[in-house]
């Protein structure tokens, strides 16, 4: 392809794939499937590489990531970027609306009602008309410059398509949040992999926006909410008017917001709210009450710290306060220890929470928690309840600390604590139970090896029985070793054990489960080991780049880092795991067993050989047949999609819209020129 061509493509790519962002993100009505997006980001990175020159600034290949950055620097704001006061009741905004009005000294005011979106400030720069810097709010002042993770952004338009009455120079001002939804998904690969859950999505989200690695970044898919505009020269009468322009660019400005003429009109939308902010993918933790007009906003002027045309309405997080009565520790398959309180049972957001989680020893310290103290629970739009605050006042005398232990509660194992990390460990992972019971639970699941007819109290039985110590064991069971094998079952609602025993259909079932495990492909297989921060998408993409066991043993933790998207963290535990002499043992009774140890190779489907050996090009749209389609049919007629001419092309099939340099550069080089129905002739001739 020549540059002039090239250039033709990429700007059209371009186009296209700002296009199908903006009808997904911002009008909810995508045209086109994830795939063939991807395709299309795939050809103008190919593109981009292939002509560098090309590479435009603002190219959408930016948001997949990729640039490494080792320390955010520090940037000074050009404007301050404030706080607001927070409001907990109707009186206090009545106040607030006092308070304006007296200032103004005007009768009535029209507001401009919005969310609160709870994630993380961020300040977006533009210079002619493209994005130059993006900063976190920091201390106000200053703030940490994370561009190159914020370019990931989708809901962040890198530049602005020049229009009438669009300005080119201007800051925006948002909140960037991770999806709920997103989130949950998150959380439960990150259970999957055997890491500490996370809190909530603002944490996360904040997290995200620190890493270092902005390909990761663009995976989380965060959404950047837009609620205001600096411009250079103040041309806009109204807040409302400012986020109609944020629109017109290209922000996403959810739809939420209202004018509201009087102080009914903001009470009624605080209420409205309350309860229907649930029902959004991001969370909110209130309204945000502004004025509306800029020139009254500018009249009122700021505080030391927020301004004073407007306001924070807070929604009351439903909270209550009960009794603390034990902390327990649960150790997880890959030993990681999780302090989880057990409470005096308490109502909250409409069901009755026993238990909250307490993260781990940092949090423990940082709630100075006490035997039998009062402590207030919070369920926020948060899925775990979590405890906010302990009530000192009435802290049982002489109550004692409660201490995270020295030693695993199972199996008595000094605990480990790896330097900078916040979660204890149990070292034991060759006896300690639950890590025994919680690996072979893992391995068996139905993301992983999918032996669903074992569960977790045969698994026990098995376990007790000594007939299974790992998960290698489970290949080596008999029928007659495990027909009335004894286990314990526990009844949900009496509380109270019984003694089963296993009968033969359920024992010929789980024989052939087993057997059957054996056809799970390598990828899955990788995952069921349950090496730690090895999730399904890890598990993949070592799989797909080593292609078998043989390759991965010899990859050297370098050679792993290497892979797109495996950092030090998880090529360390991948490592430390293969050259384990026991996990080696483990895996070599696994291949003996017959697992899938090599990755399956797709089947490419053949129709005939009649191109055998045949390097085509095609260029143009055609009629019969979509581009990927025609490029399937060559290869499976034994041809070779090439991606230019050259001496060594034998064909070029010519759709419409063809360019004509590619026509005489075909012409010079004695390439046949086919149209499609030539195409189609010639391959019914020879099949
Ligand atoms: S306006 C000058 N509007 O809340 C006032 N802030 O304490 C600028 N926030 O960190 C803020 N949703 O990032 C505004 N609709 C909204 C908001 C919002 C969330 C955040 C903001 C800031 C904090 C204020």
């Amino acid at each position: 392809m020549k540059q002039a061509e090239a250039q033709q493509r990429i700007e059209a790519l371009i186009q296209a794939l700002n296009h199908h962002n903006e009808l997904y993100y911002q009008q909810h009505t995508p045209e086109i499937s994830d795939y063939a997006f991807d395709q299309l980001m795939e050809e103008l990175l190919q593109l981009e590489q292939k002509f560098p020159e090309l590479k435009r600034e603002d190219s959408p290949t930016q948001r997949v990531g990729g640039t490494i950055t080792k320390e955010f620097p520090t940037v000074l704001h050009k404007h301050r970027m404030y706080s607001l006061d927070n409001t907990y009741n109707e009186e206090e905004v009545r106040q607030f609306d006092s308070r304006v009005v007296k200032l103004l000294g005007l009768e009535a005011i029209t507001y401009y009602c919005e969310l609160k979106y709870d994630g993380v400030a961020l300040s977006l720069s533009y210079a002619d008309g493209k994005l130059k810097l993006s900063a976190t709010r920091g201390d106000g002042q200053q703030g940490d410059d994370i561009t190159n993770n914020a370019r990931t952004i989708r809901t962040i338009p890198l530049s602005i398509q020049p229009g009438p009455k669009l300005p080119t120079h201007f800051e925006v001002r948002g909140e960037v949040v991770m999806p709920i939804s997103f989130f949950k998904q998150f959380n439960e690969s990150r259970r999957e992999a055997g890491e500490q859950l996370l809190a909530n999505p603002r944490n996360t989200a904040a997290g995200t926006l620190k890493m270092q690695d902005s390909a990761i970044v663009a995976q989380r898919q965060l959404v950047f909410i837009a609620y205001g505009i600096i411009l250079d020269n103040q041309e806009l009468i109204s807040h409302a008017e400012g986020l109609d322009l944020l629109r017109k660019m290209g922000f996403y400005v959810p739809d939420s917001g209202k004018k509201c003429q009087s102080l009914e009109e903001v009470t009624a939308y605080i209420s409205l709210w309350e309860s229907k902010r649930h029902s959004l993918d991001y969370e909110t933790d209130g309204c945000v009450i502004k004025v509306d007009s800029l020139r009254l906003q500018e009249e009122l002027g700021y505080t030391s710290k927020s301004p004073r045309w407007a306001i924070a309405y807070k929604y009351k997080a439903e909270s209550s306060s009960t009794r603390l009565i034990d902390v327990k520790y649960q150790v997880g398959r890959t030993g990681a220890i999780t302090p989880v309180a057990e409470l005096k049972p308490v109502q909250l957001a409409g069901t009755t929470v026993k238990r909250a989680s307490l993260h781990n020893a940092n949090e423990i310290a940082r709630l100075d928690l006490h035997e039998g103290d009062m402590v207030f629970v919070e369920k926020g739009g948060e899925i775990i309840p979590k405890i906010t605050g302990v009530d000192t006042a009435s802290r049982p005398l002489f109550a004692a600390k409660v201490m995270f232990p020295e030693h695993c509660p199972e199996c008595n194992s000094t605990l480990v604590r790896a330097e900078g990390e916040a979660v204890h460990y149990c070292p034991n992972d060759a006896t300690c139970p639950p890590q025994i019971l919680g690996r072979i639970e893992h391995f068996i699941s139905r993301k992983a090896m999918d032996i669903d007819s074992l569960g977790p109290e045969t698994i026990r039985g098995l376990i007790d029985n000594g007939l299974v110590r790992d998960y290698a064991d489970l290949y080596d069971l008999r029928y007659e070793e495990i027909l009335n094998l004894q286990f314990q079952v526990l009844n949900e609602n009496t509380g109270k054990t019984g003694r089963r025993s296993l009968k033969e259909k359920s024992a010929k079932k789980i024989i052939e489960a087993i057997a059957q495990s054996k056809e799970v492909p390598f990828e899955r297989v990788l995952f069921a080991l349950g090496i730690r921060h090895v999730g399904r998408t890890v598990a993949l993409k070592i799989a797909q780049h080593c292609k078998d066991l043989q390759a991965l043993k010899a990859s050297t933790q370098e050679e792993l880092e290497a892979i797109p998207e495996i950092g030090e963290r998880i090529a360390s535990s991948v490592c430390g795991f293969l050259e384990d002499p026991e996990k080696q043992q483990l895996l070599e009774r696994l291949v003996a067993a017959g697992l899938q140890m090599k990755i399956q190779e797709e089947e490419k489907v053949r129709l005939s050989n009649a191109l055998d050996g045949k390097k085509i090009v095609i260029s143009g749209v055609f009629n019969q047949y979509s581009r990927e389609e025609l490029k399937a049919l060559i290869e499976a007629n034994g041809g070779e999609n090439m991606g230019s001419l050259s001496s060594k092309t034998d064909y070029l099939v010519a759709g419409d819209n063809m360019g004509p340099a590619k026509r005489v550069k075909a012409e010079s080089l004695n390439i046949p020129i086919l149209s499609e129905e030539d195409f189609v002739q010639l391959l019914r001739a020879k099949q």
